[in-house]
């Protein structure tokens, strides 16, 4: 075995943490040693999981959205996208059939909808809060005025997913139009974080234009966040987009990434993401097996998923909620994990 990439990894275990050229080592490198790695990275994954693996049900209840991020296929540019939106109840209906087959968390996912106004939302949370009083709820809407994010947590939120998507001012720029900032998305993390959500923040491997230097950018940007989740999966294109002709991120370099984070974040929430899923039938299995611990099981109703398609080709559009419960439970079970029943919070998460 290659010794620089050993003693990398096993400095990066001790120290929890990494140079940029080392970084780029580990990320270069042409894979043929990535078990010890993984295999590091499992270790400290199952030190403070103990080979539990969270479920988090995901209701994408809008895809309506106000950005155009080149890569995403709900951007509102995208005229080719059939939009829909679900009522509350259809919501709800949701949450009841997720705490049926188990889940104790429900994540809701949308595009920026201004449908979606803050008293709609705080209704909803309450609402949900209040049939399933066991249950966290994360939400996923993006970009929102402080006010509004405390709103949402005074009305019981608990959680929040915002993927800063690159931590590079530049490069934020080649991925995004003008109205959008990088510094927009941060300072809206830290105020998430100020308000006490639980927060994710988090990227896309093998974006256009992504450098290692930027990826280990984002790993500074993190320390300085101290995420309780990091969302990562790779870039796939998707065809009615600006990015339609870019090449897909690579699994390889995605699973690498996802065990160097378990490294330096020993205590993380790191979810085997759909994206790669999608990228490799047995990605999410290979990513728990390099550190990750999450999955996000859909449970969007059957007829609008389809039009959820945030990239090409996305899993689990034609499955039923039971049968991607049933499916991720299996897949997790076949590689000698367990599905954990409790909430799934951050290990050091104490809610105030
Ligand atoms: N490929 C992979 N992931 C994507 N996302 C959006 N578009 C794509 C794509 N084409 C990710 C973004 C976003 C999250 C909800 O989905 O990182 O934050
Ligand atoms: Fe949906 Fe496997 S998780 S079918």
């Amino acid at each position: 075995m290659d010794e620089r990439f050993r003693s990398i990894v096993d400095s990066l275990k001790d120290t929890q943490d990494i140079s940029k050229e080392d970084l780029a080592y580990l990320l270069e490198c042409d894979g043929s040693d990535n078990e010890y790695l993984f295999e590091a990275a499992r270790g400290v994954a199952e030190t403070h999981f103990h080979k539990e693996i969270y479920l988090r049900g995901l209701i994408e209840f809008s895809n309506y959205c106000r950005n155009n991020c080149y890569y995403c296929g709900i951007r509102g540019g995208n005229l080719k996208a059939e939009r829909y939106r679900l009522s509350e109840e259809e919501i709800l209906s949701c949450c009841e059939i997720g705490e049926k087959i188990g889940f104790k968390t429900f994540v809701l996912q949308s595009g920026e909808d201004p449908y979606y106004t803050d008293e709609l939302i705080t209704d909803l949370i309450k609402k949900i809060k209040t049939a399933h009083p066991d249950c966290a709820v994360t939400l996923s809407i993006g970009e929102k005025s402080h006010e509004s994010y405390q709103k949402f947590f005074d009305a019981g939120a608990d959680r929040y997913l915002l993927r800063h998507e690159t931590a590079n001012e530049e490069h934020y720029s080649k991925l995004h139009p003008k109205s959008m900032s990088g510094a927009e998305r941060k300072k809206c993390l830290f105020d998430l974080k100020k308000i006490g959500y639980q927060v994710g923040c988090g990227i896309m491997v093998g974006t256009p234009c992504q450098t290692v230097e930027n990826i280990y950018e984002d790993i500074v940007f993190m320390k300085e966040l101290q995420p309780h989740m990091i969302g990562i999966g790779p870039f796939i294109a998707h065809k009615d987009t600006p990015f339609k002709d870019e090449p897909d991120g690579s699994v390889d370099r995605t699973l690498r990434l996802l065990a160097i984070l378990r490294l330096i974040f020993p205590k993380v929430l790191l979810p085997a993401t759909t994206a790669l899923g999608t990228a490799d039938a047995m990605g999410r299995e290979k990513g728990i097996l390099a550190g990750a611990n999450v999955m996000m099981p859909n449970l969007s109703p059957s007829n609008v998923r389809k039009k959820y398609l945030l990239y090409d080709g996305k899993i689990c559009t034609g499955e039923e909620a039971a049968e991607c419960n049933a499916c991720l439970r299996g897949r997790v079970e076949r590689i000698g994990f367990h599905v954990a029943d409790s909430r799934g919070d951050h290990p050091d998460f104490i809610k105030q």
